[in-house]
């Protein structure tokens, strides 16, 4: 055997380990440098009742009681861990809820909200978000109405456009405050009011399938409060987005060409847990529209949707909208 093999497998041994190393503490830095926000901009706890948009229903028939009040609400410090939520609800009281709607029976709400989740084959994510949400909302003194909003095709899934119908739907019913809400989504902070501001707001900065950090500064995808009002100005979402992805980035293009700004509360009001799925198949083309709606927004949205109203059914814990595209 030669003197210098040794020597060699040594020296090799040195290099591969020293250029791990060096690949390994590179990637560290990566991925905390480039990959999200830990402590987002966000609006101060203290001085979050300043920015609420306080309107009610009009068909909401109010008797004289004192107004709620939300302070406890946004001071609220209680959480509840991702592994802690219930994974079934047999014993789920539907107290106070007709059609999917509730509203506070010792106060006079300041809020009114229309929660719109667009929906297509995912009855177990269904059957755990329905009463989780109305167990949260029902401690929050707020008026609220849940619409569920079907795709009932096997075309791909628009959800841009299907958000359009739930949007005019509950504009109809006079609500003045939206929230667009993923199904998949469920608040783990007692503080996080479920109402509007004066802004759009991103409700759902802290998720734990992102480690908990903001993934991208501009993301709007995932739970957003909207006025109805600002929803309208905006001409709602793009009906273009088919498939995967893209509708929510084009949205918070149409909210920053209006001059709104995407307001959040603080990281520790703002957590949620994501029920487990399949990755749905992507749109590859969404960057392309989101590049050609750039240049024109004006006839695409809420005033361009085309569908077919199958029915409208209300159920004691939703109303659900049925739809062909
Ligand atoms: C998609 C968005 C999505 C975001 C986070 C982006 O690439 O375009 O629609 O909300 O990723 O998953
Ligand atoms: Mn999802």
């Amino acid at each position: 055997m030669p003197k210098w093999l040794p020597l060699q497998k040594l020296l090799q041994l040195r290099l591969t380990t020293c250029l791990s190393i060096t690949l390994c503490i590179v990637a560290i830095i990566q991925f905390f440098a480039s990959y999200g926000y830990y402590n987002y901009d966000h609006l101060d706890q203290e001085s979050l009742r300043h920015h609420l948009y306080a309107k009610r229903n009009p068909n909401l028939i109010t008797k004289l009681k004192p107004e709620c009040r939300y302070n406890d609400i946004l001071q609220s410090s209680k959480t509840v861990g991702s592994s802690k939520i219930p994974r079934n609800h047999y014993d789920f009281l539907s107290n106070g809820i007709m059609n999917g709607s509730y509203s506070p029976e010792d106060c006079t709400p300041l809020f009114s909200v229309a929660i719109l989740v667009t929906y297509r084959n995912r009855q177990s994510q269904l059957d755990i978000f329905i009463p989780y949400i109305h167990n949260f909302l029902r401690k929050q003194n707020i008026h609220y109405k849940i619409y569920i909003i079907e795709q009932q095709d096997d075309k791909l899934w628009n959800k841009g456009l299907l958000y359009n119908i739930g949007a005019k739907q509950a504009i109809l019913d006079k609500f003045p405050c939206l929230i667009l809400h993923d199904i998949d989504l469920l608040p783990l902070d007692d503080s996080n009011l479920y109402a509007c501001l004066n802004h759009p707001r991103h409700m759902s900065a802290s998720i734990d399938k992102f480690r908990f950090v903001l993934i991208y500064k501009t993301l709007v995808g995932g739970v957003l409060s909207i006025r109805s009002d600002q929803y309208k100005e905006l001409n709602g979402f793009s009906n273009k987005f088919q498939g995967w992805g893209g509708e929510d980035d084009d949205f918070a293009e149409r909210i920053s060409k209006h001059n709104l700004e995407i307001l959040r509360f603080p990281p520790h009001m703002s957590r949620y847990t994501m029920l487990q799925h399949k990755q749905e198949h992507k749109n590859e083309d969404r960057h392309r529209i989101m590049e050609e709606n750039k240049r024109n927004s004006q006839n695409d949205g809420l005033n361009s949707i085309h569908y077919e109203m199958i029915n409208i059914k209300n159920h004691r814990l939703f109303t659900m909208i049925g739809v062909r595209l």
